[in-house]
């Protein structure tokens, strides 16, 4: 079964098998059909946005497209709003600000869905996705047990949670429920938001429009070219190993961190450019011009060759820098 539609760095590649959740029914089918074929391993995709496959997937591919979304409560404070795993993540939060709902615009245009959206915590321009959560519904793969996850349970980190730190594909997410503040506070003090609001009152569809030309000015369209946004993490240091390295790199961006852990965050875009990667292209797998983090596929690049290419990039950060860039996608081998 072909996979290239359905992974935004438009590997050709395929899986044995193939199957698309649309219902808890079908949930429940996938989890007997586990039980029944407990030695074919399974893979879940949502929007296959941060995911790279340096090969063919032997065992069964799931698409999971559990649909809809709806306001489930409210109190004095907030509006509890709810969407099922396969809704397109940025889809929902323009339906959320139509709504009248504020709070999700700093991560509009992220690609992906909402099932997706909690496992590496995706986060943009000052807001993380545990900013907002109030909790999920999840669904043990192996064991068939149905559990609700308080935001605290979820364990949020930068780019990381619970679900990701467990065995791969043993979690599936079918729900997220966001708890959206009646009086929002705007967060612009990000570089380049604003700069672009010039003044203007914020509101949550200004915010969004704002971040969505923001976005579309430096980072690659899927459907254009294929990548998977960032793809290396933003490495975090202890200060004090930063501040050496600021000797010898003073231009080096540093970001302290605000969870009381004494660290700093730097910009691997930055490093990477220091390494001249930007617009650099081996046949299809390449650098994207505009931003240094975003390996793309420029067309017919195998996900081998896109892998080899981070490869080098993380060589050569690390013996410029001694700094060992982690990925950020999941890279399926
Ligand atoms: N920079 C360069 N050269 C480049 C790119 C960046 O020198 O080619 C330096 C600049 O100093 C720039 C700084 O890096 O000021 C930060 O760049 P940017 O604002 O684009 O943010 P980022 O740290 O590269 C992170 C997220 C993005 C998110 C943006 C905006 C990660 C791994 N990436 O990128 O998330 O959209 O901040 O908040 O944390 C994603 O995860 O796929 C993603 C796109």
């Amino acid at each position: 079964y072909p996979l290239k539609a359905l992974n935004s760095f438009g590997v050709s590649i395929s899986a044995d098998l193939f199957t698309k959740l649309v219902s808890t029914s079908d949930v429940d089918q996938l989890i007997q059909w586990r039980k029944d074929n407990p030695d074919t391993s399974c893979l879940l995709i949502g929007g296959g946005s941060n995911m790279l496959f340096r090969d063919d997937f032997s065992g069964l591919a799931v698409s999971v497209a559990l649909s809809g979304r709806a306001l489930t409560s409210e109190d004095d404070d907030a509006y509890y709003i709810s969407a099922a795993a396969g809704e397109n993540w940025h889809e929902f939060v323009r339906w959320t600000i139509d709504q009248g709902y504020a709070g999700l615009e700093n991560l509009s245009l992220i690609p992906g869905t909402v099932g997706a959206a909690p496992m590496q915590n995706i986060g943009a321009y000052g807001v993380e996705l545990g900013d907002r959560l109030e909790r999920l519904s999840a669904v043990d793969l192996i064991t068939g047990e149905r559990r609700v996850f308080s935001n605290e349970d979820c364990e949020f980190a930068y780019r990381d949670s619970f679900f990701k730190r467990q065995p791969a594909d043993s979690w599936l997410i079918e729900s997220v429920t966001f708890r959206l503040a009646k009086q929002p506070e705007w967060v612009v003090a990000y570089a380049g938001v604003d700069a672009a609001l010039d003044g203007q009152e914020p509101s949550a569809r200004l915010i969004s429009d704002v971040i969505i030309a923001l976005r579309q000015s430096k980072l690659p369209d899927p459907k254009v070219i294929g990548n998977a946004g960032s793809f290396f993490k933003n490495p975090i240091m202890g200060t004090a190993e930063w501040e050496a390295l600021k000797v010898l790199f003073p231009n080096l961006p540093g970001y302290p961190q605000k969870d009381g852990s004494d660290t700093v965050k730097t910009s691997a875009g930055w490093l990477i450019d220091q390494c001249e990667w930007k617009a650099f292209r081996d046949k299809d797998a390449g650098i994207y011009e505009k931003h240094a983090l975003v390996l793309v596929n420029h067309g017919e690049a195998s996900g081998a060759e896109i892998w080899a290419l981070a490869e080098r990039v993380i060589g050569s950060v690390s013996s410029k820098f001694g700094i060992v860039l982690e990925a950020e996608p999941r890279v399926i081998a």
